[in-house]
């Protein structure tokens, strides 16, 4: 494997005592303070159903939600849907985070989408649950004024250093989707996972992080500030991310443009944090801007967090060919030909992970 100087999961020895008592929550706060931003914690939310009807041919039942989230400063609602298999028993979940054109996520489904391969989700027996990120948090620098970040601030123009982003915000909605799926009798609670591509990867990660109830977390192609180790990563860097979506981070990550070598933290650590849950990465071949091998290094150097609990990570040492997955361990990868994308290829791939894992 690729040797690059990382920051160690832990200074000293690496102990699964030390681990749970104590590293993993400072991992947690430093990846907050310093890059994400802080979640909130003062919040209540409420769910209405505001539809729920047959679909998919008969072969599912849709249910469309409003999630009403209030803070200190207010309430803020946003929509989501879910699509459930017809028949007994309970499914295990599948929560994605459409980060791209609102069609792939459309609720009466007019044009079918490979980013968000539903039919084929609900026919391998998935319930599968989406949110569009604009409805959360609009996906541009408009100073915090429209999305769910407002309820949670006296002031969007004094905010400090290390309040939340876009990408907190996401994770945030992605939780409450959780929420909602563990009151659902239809849902096995056990196994709820998180997805996103890009932007969304970067999300569905700190989500998982953050949040222990998430069984299972696919990042695809989520690079800078995502999946991929950041020092030594070609493609898209600190500098260019900050300058171009400052508001997807908190302040504090701008400190570190052109600084990665001073960073205490580094990326392999988030994946980290979703130890010892099932998870998976996932890389294109033409995707430079991401960094497909600094993808595949951040997984590796997760591993150390899973040895803790006697399970292997990525069960392969050196970077897979295209189109071989590496499924074996608790740490999931593949690496597709082409582009950067989510395609139904890569659906499929983390569903039969998934499967492995679940024992379905
Ligand atoms: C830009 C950005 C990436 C991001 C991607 C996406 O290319 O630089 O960091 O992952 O958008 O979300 O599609």
């Amino acid at each position: 494997m690729e040797k690059r100087l990382v920051p160690p999961l832990m200074e000293g020895t690496l102990s699964r005592e030390g681990w749970e008592q104590g590293r993993r929550a400072e991992l947690l706060r430093l990846l907050g303070s310093e890059v994400y931003g802080i979640t909130p914690k003062d919040f209540e939310v409420q769910f209405t159903v505001t539809d729920e009807s047959e679909a998919l041919q008969g072969k599912a039942l849709r249910r469309l939600v409003q999630a009403q989230v209030s803070g200190p400063y207010g309430t803020f609602t946003f929509p989501f849907v879910a699509f459930f298999p017809k028949g007994e028993g309970m499914h295990p979940a599948i929560i994605f985070i459409n980060n791209r054109e609102k069609h792939h996520t459309d609720p009466d489904r007019k044009q079918p989408s490979g980013f968000w391969p539903v039919e084929e989700m609900v026919a391998r027996g998935y319930a599968a649950a989406a949110f569009h990120t604009w409805d959360v948090d609009t996906d541009c620098d408009d100073g915090f004024q429209n999305g769910i970040e407002r309820i949670f601030e006296a002031d969007a123009a004094s905010r400090p250093d290390d309040a939340w982003g876009a990408l907190g915000a996401w994770a945030f909605a992605a939780s409450r989707i959780c929420d909602w799926l563990l009151l659902q009798p239809q849902v096995d609670a056990q196994h709820i996972a998180v997805v996103g591509h890009s932007r969304g990867g970067k999300t569905a990660l700190w989500c998982a992080a953050q949040d222990e109830r998430i069984y299972s977390a696919y990042s695809s192609c989520s690079g800078c500030s995502g999946a991929a180790v950041t020092r030594g990563k070609k493609g898209e860097r600190v500098a260019q991310i900050v300058r171009n979506f400052p508001y997807w981070f908190c302040k504090n990550y701008r400190r570190y443009a052109g600084r990665e070598e001073e960073m205490p933290f580094e990326q392999h650590m988030l994946l980290a944090l979703c130890a010892p849950r099932p998870l998976y990465i996932g890389s294109a071949t033409e995707d430079e801007w991401a960094d497909p091998e600094s993808e595949f290094l951040s997984a590796r150097l997760a591993g150390e967090a899973y040895a803790l609990y006697h399970l292997q990570g990525v069960a392969a040492e050196s970077m897979p060919a295209p189109e071989m997955p590496v499924q074996a361990g608790q740490i999931g990868y593949h690496l597709r030909t082409g582009k950067h994308d989510l395609t139904p290829y890569d659906w499929g791939l983390y569903m039969d992970f998934l499967d492995q894992k679940i024992g379905r």
